[in-house]
């Protein structure tokens, strides 16, 4: 199976338009310690030829003109077939409506995430003119579901969201009920060849993950913040990384400690907000990911599996 990260920024991106802190303006100087970053999505293939997005960032454009195997091969025709969503968040489907222009291809998602999409928005209406543009296939939690196109033709991949502990999409909670399946991790099974990617890019919580990541080729796991303070530190505001549904990186409660321990294989880091200080080459935080063995993501990346 094929896996690339298009984008492995949180929301906002790296350098964020209206940020100047540390890593923001190292990003901004040039000097190659912090390279900037897109904002979180990956793609995955068996074959090389048709291709899945998990998430649709609000930069997909930009990921797919520097991604020539996401780049159409004739008039009209994306090798992009389905997009599978993690939850519904600002910067997981704003590249939905970059999509718009009658292409059809599926869309995966749980039912509560496709509600808050398709319900209570009008402006969704520009991705269903017509009744075969977007194919909703639901997600039911824990069951496994051939990835296809809208052919329906078997890709080789198969799909499972797995609820992940999280939160309702900012513009959301003040309205709708929290649900588990308001944000789920997501494992891609290439079955032919044994391997499987899971993809937790949001989670609050390890423990009831755990044993999903175990057993996975390789693992893209929530990067967003370093600690739990980082954004009342710099007087952004006052949510702590538990408020936003982030299980922190450092620290000893942090996600780096319990994963170094856990017999987790190949794990890569992303979703980093741009205040994470492991953004940054050399870092002492930097340092520490890589003496556990694992990585940072960065844009363009090819993740072994
Ligand atoms: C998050 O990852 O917590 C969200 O993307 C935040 C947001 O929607 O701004
Ligand atoms: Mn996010
Ligand atoms: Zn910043």
């Amino acid at each position: 199976m094929h896996v690339r990260v298009l984008g492995s920024a949180a929301g906002g991106g790296f350098p964020q338009w209206n940020c100047a802190c540390p890593c923001c303006s190292e990003a901004r100087s040039g000097r190659g310690r912090a390279s900037p970053r897109t904002q979180d999505s990956v793609a995955v293939s068996a074959d090389g030829d048709a291709w899945f997005l998990l998430n649709a960032s609000p930069d997909i454009l930009t990921q797919i003109n520097r991604t020539f195997p996401l780049q159409p091969r004739s008039v009209r025709r994306s090798p992009i077939r389905a997009v599978a969503l993690s939850n519904g968040d600002i910067d997981h489907i704003l590249g939905l409506f970059s999509l718009r222009e009658s292409h059809p291809f599926v869309l995966y998602s749980t039912p509560a995430v496709r509600r808050g999409l398709a319900e209570r928005n009008a402006i969704f209406r520009t991705l269903e003119r017509s009744p075969d543009q977007i194919i909703h296939k639901p997600l039911e939690l824990g069951r496994p579901a051939p990835l296809t196109g809208p052919d329906g033709e078997e890709t080789g991949l198969t799909l499972t969201a797995l609820p992940a502990p999280g939160k309702l999409p900012i513009h959301l909670a003040a309205d709708s009920r929290p649900s588990l399946e308001d944000n789920v991790g997501l494992l891609i099974t290439d079955e032919r060849r044994g391997q499987t990617l899971a993809y937790f890019s949001s989670t609050s919580a390890l423990a009831p993950i755990q044993p999903y990541l175990r057993g996975a080729s390789a693992v893209l796991f929530d990067g967003t913040f370093w600690s739990s303070d980082e954004l009342p530190r710099l007087g952004i505001s006052t949510a702590r990384a538990e408020d936003m549904a982030h299980l922190p990186v450092g620290g000893p409660l942090g996600s780096l400690a319990a994963l170094s321990e856990s017999g987790v294989r190949a794990l890569t880091f992303t979703h980093i907000n741009n205040t994470n200080p492991m953004l940054l080459e050399g870092s002492p935080e930097r340092l520490l990911v890589e003496r556990a063995g694992f990585r940072v993501a960065y844009d363009g990346m090819v993740v072994d599996l």
